[in-house]
């Protein structure tokens, strides 16, 4: 993990209260997917705590990041009207990654929910690298929230699942594994807890990865905001350090 000062180099609202931030630093070749930036919003004593956000792409010859953040609440408003060219303090490459150069797979599933679909496109990417076949089910609140498909749908089959059935199928993300029998080696799952938990229970014995993005404070292991039970019975992990990316069944959700 390195702290360094980002240039914020564009900025552009891609769905509702959903802003793509592209942030240019000198040292970002060592970020791998599923590690989160924490970004530090306002100066002096407001916003004491950084705000965690998943690394959504990574560009090595222009030593660019991409962010994709959800406004809602104060620090990702202040961090909404931050301007081009300004500089932002980031700490880089935190927590654990998806272990994608360490799996043997042909054929994945991702599996994402609303803020937790960005760190799966840069999962997509370097999957597709390896060669590995990527199926992607994204889940949106409404049409209006949805993001990223096109770019999805570059990398191979992508399902779009919205819960009012504005746009794509109408459920969950398990109403689309449920129907469309999608076979897989690995699965890879980002979103909200309760996502999670359905998603964990429906692949039950599958191996995979899920990524938990819950409450912060430090975000560097130091203050025990994040703890999540472990599923042994042996303690907690703490989503910042030993998590954001846990083996499937490692947590209880
Ligand atoms: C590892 C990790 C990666 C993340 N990646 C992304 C990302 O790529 N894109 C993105 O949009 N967000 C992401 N988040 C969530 C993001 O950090 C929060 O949305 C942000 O910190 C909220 O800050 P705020 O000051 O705007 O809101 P606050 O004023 O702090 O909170 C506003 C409301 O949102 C709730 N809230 C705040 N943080 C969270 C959270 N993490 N989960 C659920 N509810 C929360 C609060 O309880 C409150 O009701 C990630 C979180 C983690 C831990
Ligand atoms: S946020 Fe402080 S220990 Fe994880």
């Amino acid at each position: 993990m390195i702290n360094q000062m980002m240039t914020v180099v564009q900025k552009r609202t891609i769905a509702k209260d959903t802003v793509e931030m592209v942030l240019q630093g000198s040292t970002i070749s060592f970020v791998e997917p599923g590690q989160f930036v924490h970004i530090r919003i306002g100066t002096g004593f407001s916003h004491m705590l950084r705000r965690p956000i998943s690394i959504a792409n990574v560009d090595g010859q222009e030593q660019t990041i991409t962010v994709i953040f959800k406004v809602i609440g104060q620090g990702t408003e202040e961090l909404q009207n931050v301007s081009i060219g300004s500089s932002l303090d980031v700490l880089l490459g935190c927590g654990t990654s998806y272990p994608v150069q360490g799996l043997e797979l042909r054929r994945a599933l991702l599996i994402g929910g609303g803020i937790g679909v960005p760190p799966l496109y840069y999962l997509a990417k370097e999957l597709r690298k390896k060669g590995v076949q990527v199926t992607s089910i994204l889940g949106f609140q409404s049409k209006e929230n949805v993001f990223y498909e096109e770019e999805f749908k570059n990398l191979g089959a992508c399902h779009i699942v919205t819960d009012d059935g504005s746009y794509g199928w109408h459920g969950n993300v398990n109403t689309v594994i449920d129907s469309e029998q999608i076979p897989f080696d690995y699965f890879f799952s980002c979103g909200p807890l309760g996502m999670l938990r359905a998603v964990s229970t429906k692949l039950i014995g599958q191996p995979g990865y899920i990524s938990i993005e819950e409450r912060m404070g430090c975000g560097i292991g130091a203050c025990y905001a994040c703890v999540v039970p472990a599923k042994d019975g042996k303690g907690f992990r703490k989503i910042c350090k030993d998590g954001p990316v846990f083996p499937a069944g490692e947590v209880v959700l």
